[in-house]
């Protein structure tokens, strides 16, 4: 009998990492994920390249997906691509391909929201001991370029409680990182240095911004201002004392941002709390939340670390509950930098 769970080719372009990922239903076969070394030199994602690296990596990917899932082309019964937000040329270069893909098979076409996907990464590779978070709960995303508190009602009701008025938290590990010196993108060495860190810590100064908003920019600043009086320049920070330097910069970051979730548990009420995005990689943050969980009896959701990263998996969980829920797949639409959560995707 034929299996009645579509099978799903999914691609990610909205940045700088090319993914493409096969899934049955939720359940991820592959999950291909190419990252563009060319930005490390000029410190952050030039636009530019990123389209152009993408047009070159993505049929690759792709191939390399369908092969490790043991599919071909002609088994897939939907294609579901990333229509934004993110940078316009990296999202047209996904979406045309999306597009022929669907046109040449006569399969529907689902368009993802990225930061939405982000979330929907939690109900990925279901099993008996996991289904994901209950609704609704409470989920910081916490990326590159957004930073939001959102309330999840449903895989497709998601209401923004609260965001960055300013950088994304991502944004403000990769130019804290960039002031050091360290590499892009800086997240992941701040975080590497900082759990080499004793308990010596530099205070820098505390945003003040209202609501359940967040701002990072003023943080940076910070940062500027004190190792400089402190060494100088922030590129002097000398080696032995850069653990330290980290550990108060990641600090001061997730102070501020998990403030504003025990804020948002206090208001609302839900106990049940997840985390999305590039920075829910961050073994700080895993560590602080799973803490403030046991303490305060809150249910913490912690992604798989595969799917913390931009990856093509969590575009095709977007895209399966857009299919369970009955959304109509169409082919006239368009890739777009900005799509807020609450408004309809297509069209
Ligand atoms: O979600 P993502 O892959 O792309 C966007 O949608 O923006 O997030 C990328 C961001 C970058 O700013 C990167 O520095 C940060 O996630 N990041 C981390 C860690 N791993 C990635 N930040 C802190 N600690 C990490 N371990
Ligand atoms: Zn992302």
């Amino acid at each position: 009998m034929a299996n009645t769970v579509p099978l799903l080719l999914a691609l990610e372009t909205s940045c700088d990492d090319t993914g493409a990922a096969v899934l049955r239903g939720l359940t991820v076969l592959s999950n291909r994920v190419a990252g563009q070394l060319q930005h490390a030199e000029f410190g952050g994602v030039v636009p530019e390249l990123a389209s152009r690296a993408h047009q070159t990596s993505l049929w690759p990917v792709v191939q390399a997906a369908l092969d490790d899932a043991g599919v071909r082309l002609h088994d897939l019964d939907a294609v579901v691509c990333t229509q934004g937000p993110g940078l316009l040329g990296s999202l047209l270069v996904g979406h045309s391909f999306a597009k022929s893909v669907a046109l040449a098979l006569a399969i529907p076409l689902y368009h993802a929201h990225h930061m939405r996907a982000h979330v929907l990464a939690h109900f990925l590779n279901p099993s008996s001991e996991n289904s994901g978070p209950a609704f609704p709960f409470l989920c910081a995303t916490v990326s590159g370029g957004h930073t939001q508190l959102l309330r999840v009602n449903g895989p497709l009701d998601l209401v923004v409680l609260g965001e960055t008025l300013d950088d994304a938290v991502g944004e403000a590990y990769d130019k804290a990182a960039k002031i050091l010196g360290l590499g892009y993108p800086g997240g992941p060495e701040i975080d590497r240095l900082a759990s080499q860190a004793g308990n010596e810590r530099i205070a820098f100064g505390k945003p003040s911004v209202g609501e359940l908003n967040y701002s990072f920019s003023g943080l940076k600043t910070s940062f500027l201002n004190t190792l400089t009086k402190l060494f100088g320049a922030p590129h002097n920070v000398p080696k032995e004392r850069m653990p330290e330097v980290c550990a108060s910069i990641q600090d001061a970051l997730l102070d501020h941002l998990l403030d504003k979730l025990v804020r948002a548990v206090a208001q609302t009420g839900l106990h049940d709390v997840a985390v999305a995005g590039g920075v829910s990689a961050n073994s700080g943050l895993r560590h602080r939340l799973t803490e403030l969980g046991t303490a305060n009896g809150w249910n913490i959701y912690l992604p798989p670390l595969a799917f913390t990263t931009d990856n093509a998996a969590m575009v095709g969980a977007d895209g399966y509950f857009q299919l369970l829920s009955g959304i109509q797949p169409v082919l006239h639409a368009h890739a777009q930098a900005r799509i807020p959560l609450q408004t309809e995707l297509l069209g």
